[in-house]
């Protein structure tokens, strides 16, 4: 694989961080996922703009223009020959040569990273077919999680703890309501309605779930934004979930009991199929 590191394209064994990095020392960073679905970027504006929200909240100074970033996305496709996958980018405050729990000055420049990850077939996934399975875990992060940031220890513990438990992902929740999942927006439908958490500290600010939200209006679906709880969704018709690497993937099981018929649901499929014809 070809690898881009602050403004230069490299084989990835060659691409080297510093070990006095922020972004290893304190996960003083953020980054962004971006899908590759016939060698072509799905919603690179929305991810753009999420970042820039990102580094604001951060102080993180921007590392390039809007339009140099695009260019090391469609570069990295084609020195790759990605044709579904994603990229992944990291911007951190960058190596201030020590360990200081202060931010550094601003001679400090933030550190770029991007690298691809091709998936051939991903929207073909099998599980989109099947559903998959979800446990309850609690919510213990912290409390600015629509800051996209690389702090992932607790989602990737709870990645885990759903793997052990025979499941594939786990829902976070908070005083008895869902807020996200551990990488993805959670959703349920009663009577025909979708339900989903509004946008708030509380979670991370989906750029699927934006594009979900704004083809299920368009297909004249109703939409309510609310907190639910773990029971209402055990309740629940159907469920799924929304992210830029897994677009629209049903769950079928929470906590080991059964969503509606146990099978991807009617608004689920339709919306998987609705986002993947109007996005590529
Ligand atoms: N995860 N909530 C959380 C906690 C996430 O980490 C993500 C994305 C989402 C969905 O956001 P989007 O639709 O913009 O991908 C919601 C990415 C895909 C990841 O960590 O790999």
């Amino acid at each position: 694989r070809i690898v881009y590191v602050n403004g230069q394209y490299l084989p990835e064994s060659e691409a080297t961080i510093s070990i006095f990095d922020r972004g290893f020392l304190m996960a003083d960073g953020v980054y962004e996922v971006t899908s590759v679905l016939d060698g072509k970027l799905l919603d690179f504006a929305g991810h753009s703009v999420r970042l820039a929200r990102s580094l604001k909240e951060l102080d993180i100074a921007t590392p390039c223009s809007d339009e140099e970033l695009l260019a090391i996305h469609r570069e990295l496709v084609t020195r790759n020959e990605v044709v579904d996958g994603m990229i992944y980018l990291q911007v951190t405050r960058g190596n201030p040569g020590d360990r200081d729990f202060a931010f550094p000055g601003a001679d400090v420049k933030p550190t770029l990273v991007m690298f691809t990850q091709s998936k051939p077939g991903m929207a073909d996934s099998p599980q989109a077919k099947t559903g998959i399975k979800v446990i309850s875990i609690e919510d213990i992060r912290w409390g600015r999680r629509d800051i996209k940031t690389v702090q992932l220890l607790y989602p990737s513990m709870g990645k885990m703890m759903a793997k052990k438990a025979g499941a594939d992902d786990a829902w976070m929740v908070e005083d008895g309501h869902v807020t996200e999942g551990t990488s993805n927006n959670a959703y349920i439908v009663k009577n025909g309605r979708i339900i989903t958490r509004q946008l708030s500290h509380d979670i991370l600010h989906g750029i699927t779930r934006a594009a979900v939200l704004r083809f299920a209006a368009e297909a004249q679906m109703e939409v309510e934004e609310r907190p639910f709880t773990i029971d209402e969704a055990k309740a629940a018709d159907e469920a799924f979930f929304t992210s830029a690497s897994a677009f629209v993937m049903p769950v079928v099981e929470i906590d080991e009991a059964a969503i509606g018929t146990g099978k991807p649901g009617p608004v689920a499929t339709r919306l998987r199929e609705i986002y993947l014809e109007e996005s590529r």
